[in-house]
């Protein structure tokens, strides 16, 4: 029996050294130290034998058990620690702290954001189209053939196929009224491209917001209320606005409606280029021709039409003063929104 338990007591210790997991610990006690462990078979067998074998047998059967439980308790202990101590290593109070992410929106956006929330309010749908767009869209279903002069009026940046990067958001209104028909009323936020000279007031890259309106009867007194409910809505106060006689193939009558210079107060300034006024508004009726693109007949419906300068409003409205700045990336410049 002494020969067992000195058996029992070399693969408990053989055993002991490989336990890695706390799972492990369970089964070993349970293989030992259960009702039907090894330890616990051979003490049950000690009744059997002979008298004055007993307290020795005993004696090395329960300090085989201290031992063993001993051992299991140190191993335990050593298993918590290392967990702790793995997650300590995860956080370490002494790294500076994790920056959470802040950020804002681009001033663009802001004032884009506001405006949609404006036209939503009135019944106005809110349309993107496709940045490279056919030369039909851009020019010829707004009334503008190849051979108008009117083409001079933007410096595109030509696609080799006969595609351009759209010059203006003009550009979705034939498509806006092929897809929805009349009555309807839609704004298209969005980029457009000119081969500029970049200055204070130009850039490559700016934003516009289109505006249409197609329903019957539609006349100059609708046109001019939505676009002071705009402004007001924007600036939120009264802004000084002039407006006078425009040219655009795709309206009839047209109109430019100038926003008295925010940055320099109508005193004059390179944004202004010294006028006093902003050029930020052009609209007008929509041209029969170019309902007519739309699949639309003039006799039954009109509409307005106006191509916001949304990168300028936001200049006025923050008081930017040059263009470059919204694209630069600058972080000096955009935390500040
Ligand atoms: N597409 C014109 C431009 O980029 C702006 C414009 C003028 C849009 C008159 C309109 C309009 O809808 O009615 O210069």
């Amino acid at each position: 029996m002494l020969d067992q338990l000195e058996k029992i007591k070399k693969q408990a210790q053989a055993e002991l050294k490989k336990i890695k997991e706390n799972s492990e610990i369970e089964k070993f006690r349970l293989k030992y130290l259960g009702r039907q462990g090894e330890l616990t078979k051979v003490l049950r067998q000690l009744k059997d034998i002979a008298e004055e074998e007993k307290p020795k047998v005993g004696q090395l059967a329960n300090d085989l058990k201290l031992i063993i439980a001993e051992e299991l308790k140190n191993i335990a202990d050593r298993l918590s620690d290392q967990g702790e101590s793995d997650q300590v290593t995860k956080v370490d109070l002494t790294l500076p702290g994790q920056q959470i992410l802040v950020g804002s929106l681009h001033p663009n956006t802001i004032i884009q954001n506001e405006l949609e929330d404006i036209f939503r309010s009135l019944g106005f749908m809110v349309l993107e189209g496709p940045d490279v767009e056919s030369d039909y869209y851009n020019f010829e279903g707004l009334n503008i053939p190849a051979d108008h002069p009117a083409r001079e009026m933007q410096d595109t940046f030509w696609l080799t196929d006969g595609h351009a990067l759209k010059p203006h958001t003009s550009a979705l209104q034939v498509r806006t009224m092929e897809k929805y028909g009349a009555p309807l009323r839609a704004i298209f936020p969005g980029r457009c491209f000119r081969y500029e000279a970049t200055d204070a007031s130009h850039e490559t890259t700016f934003y516009q917001l289109e505006g249409l309106m197609i329903d019957k009867d539609i006349s100059i007194a609708n046109l001019i209320a939505v676009m002071k409910e705009l402004l007001r809505a924007v600036f939120g106060r009264d802004v000084k606005v002039r407006q006078r006689p425009g040219f655009f193939p795709f309206v009839e009558p047209a109109f430019e409606l100038d926003i008295n210079c925010m940055i320099c107060e109508g005193k004059g300034c390179s944004v202004c280029k010294q006028s006093g006024w902003v050029e930020i508004l052009p609209c007008g009726l929509v041209h029969p021709k170019v309902l007519e693109y739309g699949g639309l007949d003039p006799q039954v419906w009109s509409g307005f039409a106006f191509g916001l300068g949304l990168t300028r409003l936001v200049m006025m409205k923050y008081g930017i003063d040059d263009i470059r700045l919204l694209q630069s990336g600058d972080l000096r410049f955009l935390k500040q929104f």
